[in-house]
């Protein structure tokens, strides 16, 4: 069975998706690892319910992110991770775990991409007042949000939406998607498989 690490610092809701449908047996893998790096951050009691250890660590203990990503990779070939999960990791990945697990890091962004990269991707496309946004999963490359894209998915915008309203969407649409997506690609062999 594929194992996966997700990387998370915030709610974990997405975490929480994937972790779902592993239980509910519509993803075959194993969440071997929850990283995190925002100490007390909600993905943390998330995990723990799900009885998932968590690596917690303060990037600012580090001197470098060289530094606290090899640290990160030795746990990871420790617990035999083989796909990387990045579910509202709010960090760049740099060249120690790009080139540790090339085509084996994947991202969920809340925006269609190439639109709206980066920070608060939901209120950028309020503000752009556009009719339609969504999620986009791809695979992580230095860039922000740069990556091949995998797969897409679109929602609408009215203008009576509120932020909760339009959140509420994009985190329907991402809690369904991920972990299909997932599932997919571990079929798919090229993918997960430790090279
Ligand atoms: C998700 O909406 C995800 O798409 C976004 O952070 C949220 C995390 O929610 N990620 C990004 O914006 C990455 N650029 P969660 O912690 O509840 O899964």
């Amino acid at each position: 069975m594929s194992k996966l690490a997700v990387f998370a610092s915030g709610s974990g809701s997405n975490f929480e998706a994937i972790a779902s449908a592993i239980e509910k047996g519509s993803l075959d893998a194993e969440i071997a690892l929850v990283v995190c790096d925002r100490p007390g951050a909600k993905v943390e009691k998330r995990a723990e319910r799900f009885g998932i250890p968590v690596l917690s660590f303060y990037p600012k203990s580090y001197d470098s992110k060289a530094e606290f990503e090899n640290f990160i990779l030795q746990q990871l070939n420790d617990a035999g991770v083989e796909l990387i999960i990045l579910a509202g990791y709010m960090r760049l990945i740099g060249p120690t775990l790009l080139r540790a697990f090339e085509g084996r890091i994947i991202n969920i962004h809340p925006s269609l991409l190439p639109s709206f990269p980066g920070k608060d991707a939901i209120g950028q496309a309020m503000k752009a007042k556009v009719k339609i946004s969504g999620v986009t999963v791809h695979y992580v490359d230095e860039g922000m949000d740069t990556g091949p894209i995998i797969d897409q998915e679109t929602i609408r915008i009215s203008t009576k939406d509120t932020r909760e309203e339009v959140e509420g969407k994009i985190q329907a649409v991402e809690h369904r998607l991920y972990p299909a997506v997932i599932h997919s690609l571990l079929q798919d062999k090229s993918i997960g498989t430790r090279r």
